[in-house]
């Protein structure tokens, strides 16, 4: 499956606002997002482990104050940005689900997959 444009890079700024894209899965559309962390874009699923809802509090404040971890705006489960792993809080054990995203000419890429998909224009949003 071919790589999806997302946003161009320098709108990826390290620790700083993530940026949100629409996906599909089996039950329906969904949101991912990016950010910049060392230096890498990193992508995942916008779905805490905990309870499988957005983890922005606002559209693309992922990072916590330290700048060093993304957080869950709900009960504040926090996971570590360049694995995903649950690091704090209600998640523990768990992980978010990456997305493969990819960075060249100027650009971030995501990488479609079995599971997490480009949406079609008649894909309903999961409630
Ligand atoms: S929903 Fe994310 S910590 Fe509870």
């Amino acid at each position: 499956m071919s790589a999806i444009p997302i946003c161009s890079s320098a709108a990826l700024v390290e620790g700083g606002d993530g940026v949100r894209f629409p996906v599909a899965m089996r039950d329906g559309q969904t949101v991912g997002f990016v950010v910049r962390f060392q230096g890498v874009p990193r992508g995942y699923l916008n779905r805490c482990a905990h309870v499988g809802i957005e983890l922005d509090w606002q559209h693309g404040k992922f990072f916590d104050g330290s700048r060093l971890y993304l957080m869950c705006s709900t009960h504040g489960a926090i996971y570590a940005p360049d694995s995903g792993r649950c690091a704090g809080g209600p998640c523990r054990g768990q992980s978010l689900r990456v997305v493969a995203v990819e960075e060249h000419d100027d650009t971030i890429f995501w990488l479609p997959d079995q599971q997490v998909f480009a949406p079609q224009a008649s894909t309903p949003p999961i409630s």
